[in-house]
């Protein structure tokens, strides 16, 4: 085996993003996509010329026609499918949020490591070459020391019947959108928070649409993130450290339009553009997921990183509905 076959467990809208990715990988093909009913599939598998549609998701993962899949299901969803898929003996991407309790995690962990089909989120953003930039300046020092991380991901949902705003789906804010700039704080702090503070508001969906949240790392470091559904889209986040800051105007997506993304501002306040090579925001998780399956490298975003992210949404949806600081073990 020299090149993976992927199959697409639905035909969801974020797809669009992973198939030039997958097409654009050396040693991965798109082969397969399923969908709940035969039509749907056969449908999208003419219009992106993928060579095989399932008419159910257990049709694709009973046959022979992947060796790793691409779950961007609803969030609910999303610990079910991945088990399945690896007790079928196909390797996992799976979408952030990963899942939705810890116990979900747990079995998916679980059941990778029994199995041992490669498992991982699929945090496009951490693989891009900004990113690793932004942390390497963390890690060497430039910044002195960090005291701060701040962050924002929004945008508006028109269309009331979207799965986000459904409450038992994983609908709201913080799952969806706010779990960036969360998994970037604790990129850049190296690991989850001691405590955290949430504030939510939830609209007439039932889920927070929008919500914010403090997160202290002891030491007198803290981080600030904010997430909506109901303001235009915009990303956004700022690394403070006592030798100066880095600010991303783009930390998230969008890192390719031709605007200044990754800033340097030091002590006196001297602003210098940091250079960022260029890349296909999707390609580096297929590429990492590919390396885990034919050379046996570990994940660059490892599950316990993931559990991490879950564990402390999790504080912070407690926080904003007791109103109490949740410390996390
Ligand atoms: N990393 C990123 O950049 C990014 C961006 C957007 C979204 N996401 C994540 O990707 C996931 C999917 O988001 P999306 O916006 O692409 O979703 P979407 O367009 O609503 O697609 C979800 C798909 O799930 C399938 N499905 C199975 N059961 C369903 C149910 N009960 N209700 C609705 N759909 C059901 C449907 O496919 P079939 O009809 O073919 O079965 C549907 O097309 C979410 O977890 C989201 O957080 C990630």
């Amino acid at each position: 085996m020299n090149k993976i076959r992927w199959g697409l467990l639905s035909t969801a809208n974020i797809n669009r993003k992973l198939i030039p990715a997958i097409r654009m990988s050396a040693r991965g093909a798109l082969t397969a996509v399923a969908s709940r009913n035969q039509q749907s599939a056969d449908a999208y598998a003419a219009k992106w010329e993928i060579p095989q549609a399932f008419g159910s998701y257990e049709a694709m993962l009973e046959s022979d026609a992947v060796d790793a899949v691409y779950i961007g299901l609803p969030n609910h969803l999303h610990a079910e499918w991945s088990i399945k898929a690896m007790q079928m003996g196909k390797h996992v991407l799976c979408e952030k949020p990963f899942a939705l309790t810890l116990a979900e995690v747990d079995e998916m962990t679980a059941v990778s490591r029994e199995t041992g089909m490669v498992l991982a989120e699929a945090f496009m953003y951490r693989h891009h070459p900004q990113t690793k930039i932004a942390g390497e300046w963390v890690r060497n020092g430039r910044l002195g020391d960090i005291v701060l991380v701040r962050g924002h991901f929004s945008f508006t949902i028109q269309n009331r019947g979207n799965v986000r705003l459904v409450p038992e789906w994983g609908g709201g804010s913080l799952w969806d959108v706010g779990v960036y700039p969360m998994s970037l704080a604790q990129f850049i702090m190296g690991g989850a928070p001691k405590s955290v503070w949430g504030a939510q508001w939830i609209g007439p969906s039932g889920v927070d649409e929008s919500f914010s949240g403090q997160m202290d790392y002891g030491d007198g470091r803290s981080a600030q993130i904010s997430s909506a559904f109901r303001l235009p889209f915009y990303t956004w986040g700022e690394v403070m450290g006592t030798q100066g800051r880095l600010t991303l105007n783009r930390p998230f997506t969008v890192m390719d339009d031709g605007t200044r993304q990754l800033l340097f501002h030091d002590a006196d306040g001297r602003v210098e553009e940091i250079p960022v090579p260029e890349k296909e925001l999707y390609l580096g998780e297929v590429e990492d997921m590919h390396a885990a399956i034919l050379d046996g490298q570990a994940s660059y975003l490892d599950l316990a990183e993931t559990r991490d992210h879950v564990r402390t949404i999790l504080a912070l949806y407690e926080s904003a509905r007791t109103g109490q600081r949740v410390i996390l073990d």
